[in-house]
């Protein structure tokens, strides 16, 4: 028999965030504020920030892209584990976000190595093709748009390099065949194919951490 997967023991949860301390007064401060501003909550949880710069630090990357910048919860968590002369380059499709973004980045003295690039991501990646390769990449914008952004991480992320994403168990959704609007509808679809091509890429070796909404973790293998 196999043990089990995932996480089952909520009632711990208390002691282990008092034990690990996964987010500190900044960025506490970093997710108010940008609730405050009109952004919506949907940063990554307070131990996804954690799991990022823990694996951030592993990675040792110096040229790391995240798709989905909203408050910059997130591009900070790297940021923090990033080594001196690493440089994050950040997508934001939104411009009150990207705003808010880099405000927050400032406030976390992280920006001389964060760069919000403001734009549809799929444009801008075209853009930052030429700064490549990359060490790292994160996605964790529309989810409509996951089998792009991965389609361009198999090109332009180094053998050796590091793939994350954020959502992968689709709100447990992937296998739903009722949906209330076709955008719904297709950012699920969205989710499964990118499981599907990611877990069966001949160029990835990739696994899923049961994280709360699911977290893909993938190195680019050749
Ligand atoms: N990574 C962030 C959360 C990102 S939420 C954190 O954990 O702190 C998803 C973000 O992706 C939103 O801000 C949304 O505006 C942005 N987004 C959606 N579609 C996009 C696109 N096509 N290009 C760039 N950003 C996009
Ligand atoms: C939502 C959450 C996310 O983490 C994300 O990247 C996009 C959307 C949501 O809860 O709708
Ligand atoms: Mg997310």
């Amino acid at each position: 028999m196999s043990k089990s997967y995932s996480f089952h023991w909520d009632h711990l949860y208390p002691f282990l965030e008092d034990v690990y301390r996964p987010e500190d007064e900044k960025l506490r401060l970093i997710r108010e504020r940008s609730h405050n501003k009109g952004l919506s909550p949907i940063q990554v949880g307070n131990f996804d920030g954690l799991h990022l710069e823990v694996i951030t630090r592993m990675v040792n990357p110096r040229r790391v892209v995240e798709v989905g910048t909203l408050g910059g919860y997130s591009a900070v968590c790297m940021a923090r584990g990033l080594t001196e002369g690493g440089k994050i380059w950040t997508l934001e499709i939104d411009p009150a976000a990207a705003k808010v973004a880099r405000e927050n980045i400032s406030f976390a003295q992280v920006d001389d190595r964060v760069e919000v690039i403001e734009g549809p991501a799929l444009q801008s990646l075209v853009y930052l093709e030429k700064l490549g390769p990359f060490d790292m990449i994160f996605i964790d914008a529309d989810k409509i748009s996951y089998p792009k952004y991965l389609e361009w991480a198999e090109v332009h992320l180094r053998v050796g390099g590091v793939l994350i994403a954020d959502n992968t168990f689709g709100w447990g959704r992937l296998l739903d065949q009722k949906f209330s609007t076709p955008a719904e509808k297709m950012s699920i679809e969205g989710l499964v194919a990118f499981n599907q091509r990611l877990a069966s890429s001949p160029r990835f070796r990739a696994t899923i951490l049961p994280t709360g909404e699911g977290l893909s973790l993938a190195v680019k293998a050749k």
